[in-house]
């Protein structure tokens, strides 16, 4: 059994917890923080299903204070696991890459630290192998998460040369308030990193785009543009996503109308958090432009990296020794794709 910790309990940190309590073959063994936060006060009402450590500068009085109980420090966490997922914020890995490194423990990071933090940027899809043994891996950002899934999928089936992409990002997650209450699209200068970091893991597919900042919270939404080795049509594409099990392929006249419905769908699956970890790709938005295919996704982008970070851990542990099995492994537990055998 594969010992895992969580480093920041916040948006990301809570449903890595989740991803890996669900994985049959890995132990959660705790979760570490600084602060006792609306989501630490949660897992106290829950009963506290995972135990709670505390990071270096952590007010134990606070904690005391609410009556929220910890096993001990940031260290002893880290030297009870074999690999730690660290989703503090943005840069904060890579100070507690550290400890780490001192303790002699693998370390999986999230999209807000600096691809020089890791020796792989990983996808589970995408480049598993490169992954394998790893002592660092540090995951795509959501948005390129999604990404690179729906390219993958062609790729593999078609063979892709080129894509470009076009983003409309939410400007943040239901409950933040850091961004203000926003009535405005932002431009971002070109290209977008996201189709830079395609480039990075699929070292054979040019890309570029642009990205526009939205003022909602319920997903982003990309538009992509291919161009395959050969020509791909509406229907090759289509049989493609349909056959992924992180691709839930909708329509709009099954009531799909845009992102709020993949949320208010989540909701009504009973979904904790309303977490869904596949992407969303309309039938009705694929279509042939030339010898390109193009095509429309919903990012849900706090669960979305998800699975591609358990699929970190299995590489980096060697726990499958390839794309297929280790992404399949995740999968199972995760309970993806049971979906495809209901889509006509
Ligand atoms: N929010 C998203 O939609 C999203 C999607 C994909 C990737 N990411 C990436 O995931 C990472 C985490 O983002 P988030 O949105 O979950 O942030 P967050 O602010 O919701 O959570 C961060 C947590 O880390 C805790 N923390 C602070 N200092 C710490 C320390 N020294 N050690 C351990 N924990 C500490 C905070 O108290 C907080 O609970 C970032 O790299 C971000 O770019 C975020």
């Amino acid at each position: 059994m594969v010992k895992v910790g969580v480093a920041g309990y916040g948006v990301i940190g809570q449903r890595l917890a989740d991803g890996v309590a669900r994985q049959k073959d890995m132990e959660l063994v705790g979760i570490a923080d600084l602060a006792p936060t609306i989501s630490i006060r949660a897992l106290k009402e829950k009963g506290m299903p995972y135990d709670l450590y505390l990071v270096d500068g952590a007010d134990k009085s606070k904690f005391d204070a609410a009556r929220i109980p910890y096993k001990g420090s940031f260290g002893d966490l880290i030297g009870k696991v074999d690999i730690m997922l660290d989703s503090s914020p943005g840069g904060v890995g890579a100070k507690n890459k550290e400890l780490y490194a001192k303790a002699g423990v693998k370390a999986v990071f999230q999209g807000g630290e600096q691809n020089s933090v890791a020796d792989v940027f990983f996808h589970g899809y995408a480049n598993y192998e490169k992954g394998l043994g790893a002592n660092y891996l540090k995951l795509t950002s959501c948005n390129t998460t999604g990404l690179i899934r729906s390219v993958d999928c062609l790729d593999r089936k078609f063979g892709i040369e080129r894509v470009a992409i076009t983003i409309v990002r939410r400007v943040a997650d239901p409950g933040d308030y850091h961004r203000g209450l926003t009535n405005a699209l932002q431009l971002e200068k070109a290209p977008t990193h996201q189709a830079v970091d395609l480039e990075t893991i699929m070292t054979h597919v040019k890309a570029t785009g642009i990205l526009v900042h939205t003022p909602v919270t319920h997903g982003h939404f990309i538009t992509v543009v291919a161009h395959g080795k050969k020509k791909i049509s509406r229907e090759m594409a289509l049989e493609a996503f349909k056959s992924h099990d992180r691709i839930r392929v909708v329509k709009i006249e099954d009531g799909f109308l845009g992102n709020a419905s993949f949320f208010r769908f989540a909701r009504d699956l009973g979904l904790p958090r309303a977490d869904m970890y596949e992407i969303g790709l309309w039938e009705d938005s694929i279509v042939e432009t030339g010898d390109d295919i193009m095509y429309g996704i919903h990012i849900p982008q706090e669960s979305v990296t998800i699975p591609e970070t358990m699929d970190a851990i299995r590489a980096s542990l060697k726990m499958q020794s390839d794309s297929a099995s280790g992404t399949a492994e995740t999968n199972k537990y995760l309970n993806l794709g049971y979906w495809r055998k209901d889509y006509k």
